[in-house]
């Protein structure tokens, strides 16, 4: 711990490093592997952080919150797995690695920037979540959804539809958690 240090700042900037965007491939296999990487990602390192950020902030609802979540991108996962059952651990993509070498970066100074301004992490944490989730929900996915139905493969265009569905909803749940933290009803227990 550096009590010198009173340069720390995490700006939501850095935070939104942390997100890895999966990447639209003319191979529809390569796009299912960008797809299973980044939301295993989200499952296993982005949300659980966050998670952590928001159980350290003294938010165990929104801590929980964050790890049903992360649940949800398991499933993301497991339900495009089902289509492509040859998909093992997917080769790590560039952008993948980039947002894991972001967390790390935040991660030195996250600690002592939660105690001195635990509201303020956990705003911007859910800022970005929620960015990340609009930008999948009606960006992304929807052009993986729609590259599919052209191609006439509706079982694929189905689960990048369900997933659609699923990520407006994690929006939605962020959203009404941002607005309780700004407005002083976030629980505490
Ligand atoms: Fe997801
Ligand atoms: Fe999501």
């Amino acid at each position: 711990m550096n009590e010198n240090n009173d340069q720390i700042e995490i700006t939501e900037d850095m935070i939104y490093s942390c997100f890895a965007a999966a990447s639209l491939s003319d191979e529809s296999r390569e796009t299912a592997e960008s797809f299973v990487d980044v939301e295993e990602y989200e499952n296993q390192v982005m949300y659980p952080e966050f998670a952590r950020w928001a159980e350290k902030a003294g938010y165990p609802k929104l801590a929980s919150l964050f790890r049903k979540v992360a649940g949800e991108e398991k499933l993301h996962a497991v339900w495009l797995r089902e289509l492509y059952d040859d998909i093992g651990t997917p080769s790590r993509g560039e952008d993948t690695q980039r947002a894991i070498d972001a967390l790390q970066t935040i991660q030195k100074n996250c600690d002592d920037l939660i105690r001195l301004n635990p509201d303020g992490v956990v705003e911007k944490a859910l800022k970005v979540a929620i960015s990340v989730e609009a930008r999948e929900a009606t960006d992304i996915y929807p052009r993986f959804r729609d590259q599919a139905l052209e191609r006439g493969d509706q079982a694929t265009a189905d689960v990048y539809q369900r997933v659609v569905d699923s990520e407006t909803e994690h929006m939605i749940w962020f959203q009404s958690a941002l607005s309780d933290l700004q407005s002083g009803r976030m629980a505490v227990a």
